[in-house]
């Protein structure tokens, strides 16, 4: 039996970042990793496809680059070989993320955890042949895609008509023909990939909008560049049925059947709390999900739960924060996890990106709101590298104090200028005292300043 201060289970964002904070933090501390450390994130998730959206986004560039003063022929996309990047890109960072945990001490073990219960001496969590016995415990088993009980749909998967994000992610061919069952974060990028490169997409999406989380006019803008794309929609349609051909569906007017080469079915994730032992300690879960305090411990003391496995909001950031709540409950620093500022961004072209209330949350919350809402073109930089974008920037501001309570945007670059939006709503500062900040210029985040004045 190997004795240690803390053990972790699961070595994506949550897991590897809590094993060495941890670790910092003077623990000594096992990592337990079934498969490969950086979890969904690393190898199936945020940083492939990112790689092959920044890929399509080049190729479309280049292609329409003549309005720019610049013309290439014969511009092709080899979709091999942006997978081949994609793989090298994922290489170098699960690579970094084991020399990470060696710099730290941390001891990562490969092999599939099962929590066995709890000794006077701790959490006792078994690996194959090996009993590891751990004073605290932190669970962070991650998720993978919900595939609920659409008929044909698994037998779909089987045979490889259907795929889910981890499947689209490795494909070295492309469809001609892509049906993509939902219009939620997954299904947008990988739409966009796929469009970009050329492939005939129609999204299905039971609801009347796109995007989830994103703010109702953003997200029609988004909505309005994928049309311009090319990229089919059908609102309000749920899928009921996977056949050979192609997706069967309700819409206002009955049933449909709509035929492809491929379908991607992005319906949403399910947290990973099945045959890991939970029940043996008497872990609480709720829908699936395991229920923490505000501190990420469990029903359970001294167990926590981090990252898509506690379900509440399944993102790598989240992931990270949850990760340093749980260590410093464990060192003893005061700490706590908010979730009211947590930013999104869907990383499509445009990207979409916003924090805090939008319009419609704050109205059921009862605040005042009044929004200051400025066309990406204010901006000279936007606009020389744009030319003829649509992107927004809408501020929602509490007018009983007149501070930000929000930022949503669509445009060029917003994924890394929302972090700015996410500080200006924590500080509470007035529009007042915000006005005086100096924004580089020319810059995108020049709207923000010009929104300001609105
Ligand atoms: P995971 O990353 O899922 O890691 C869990 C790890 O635990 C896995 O490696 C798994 O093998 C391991 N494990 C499970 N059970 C055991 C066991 N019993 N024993 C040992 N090991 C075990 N989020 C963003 O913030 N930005 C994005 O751009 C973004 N893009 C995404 C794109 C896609 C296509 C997908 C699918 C997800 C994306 N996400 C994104 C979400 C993000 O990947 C997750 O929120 C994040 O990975 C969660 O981290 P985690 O550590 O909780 O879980
Ligand atoms: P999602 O919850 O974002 O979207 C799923 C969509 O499918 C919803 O809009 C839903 O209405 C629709 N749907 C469900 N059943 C349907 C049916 N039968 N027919 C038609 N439509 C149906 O889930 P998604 O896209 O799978 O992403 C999962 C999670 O991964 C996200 O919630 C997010 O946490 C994470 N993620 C984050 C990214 C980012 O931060 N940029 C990128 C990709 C994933």
């Amino acid at each position: 039996m190997i004795k240690t201060d803390v053990i972790v289970l699961g070595g994506g964002p949550g897991g590897y970042l809590a094993a060495e904070r941890a670790a910092h933090g003077g623990k000594e501390v096992v990592l337990i990793e079934k498969r490969a450390l950086g979890g969904t994130c690393l190898n199936e998730g945020c940083i492939p496809s990112k790689a092959l959206l920044n890929s399509a986004k080049l190729y479309e560039h280049a292609k329409d680059s003549a309005n720019f003063g610049v013309t290439a022929e014969n511009v092709r996309i080899a979709h091999k070989q942006v997978i081949q990047h994609k793989d090298r890109v994922v290489h170098m960072l699960v690579a970094g993320v084991g020399a990470k945990m060696k710099a730290n001490g941390v001891n990562v073990v490969t092999g599939s955890g099962y929590v066995e219960g709890k000794t006077e001496e701790g959490f006792v969590v078994q690996v194959e042949d090996e009993t590891y016995l751990g004073e605290k415990l932190i669970l962070a088993c991650g998720s993978v895609p919900a595939i609920p009980g659409i008929p044909g749909l698994k037998e779909g998967i089987e045979n490889g008509f259907v795929m889910t994000s981890k499947e689209a992610l490795s494909r070295t061919n492309l469809p001609e023909k892509l049906i993509v069952i939902g219009g939620g974060v997954i299904g947008l990028e990988m739409a966009s990939y796929f469009a970009m490169t050329g492939v005939n997409v129609t999204i299905i999406e039971m609801l009347d909008k796109i995007a989830g989380p994103a703010e109702r006019e953003i997200a029609s803008i988004l909505l309005r560049n994928y049309k311009r794309r090319g990229v089919k929609f059908r609102l309000g349609c749920k899928v009921t049925e996977v056949t050979e051909q192609g997706v069967r569906y309700e819409d206002k007017g009955g049933e449909r059947l709509e035929q492809a080469d491929a379908v991607l079915c992005a319906i949403g994730r399910r947290a990973c709390t099945e045959n890991i032992g939970l029940e043996n300690l008497g872990i609480s879960v709720n829908r699936g999900a395991i229920e923490t305090d505000e501190h990420m411990q469990t029903n359970i003391p001294g167990v926590y739960a981090v990252g898509d496995i506690n379900g509440k909001v399944m993102l790598a950031h989240t992931a990270y924060r949850e990760a340093e709540v749980a260590v410093n409950d464990i060192l003893g620093i005061e700490d706590s996890m908010e979730y009211e500022q947590i930013p999104y961004v869907i990383y499509t072209n445009p990207e979409v990106a916003g924090v805090g209330e939008t319009e419609e949350s704050a109205a059921a919350k009862g605040m005042n709101v009044r929004v200051a809402n400025v066309s990406m073109n204010y901006s000279g930089r936007y606009l020389a590298e744009v030319e003829r974008g649509d992107g927004t920037c809408k501020l929602i501001i509490n007018t009983d104090d007149n501070t930000i309570v929000g930022v949503h945007m669509i445009g060029s670059y917003t994924s890394e200028i929302i972090y700015g939006a996410e500080m200006m709503i924590g500080s509470k500062k007035t529009i007042t005292d915000l006005q005086k900040l100096i924004f580089p210029h020319p810059t995108v985040c020049e709207v923000v300043r010009e929104a300001l004045f609105m």
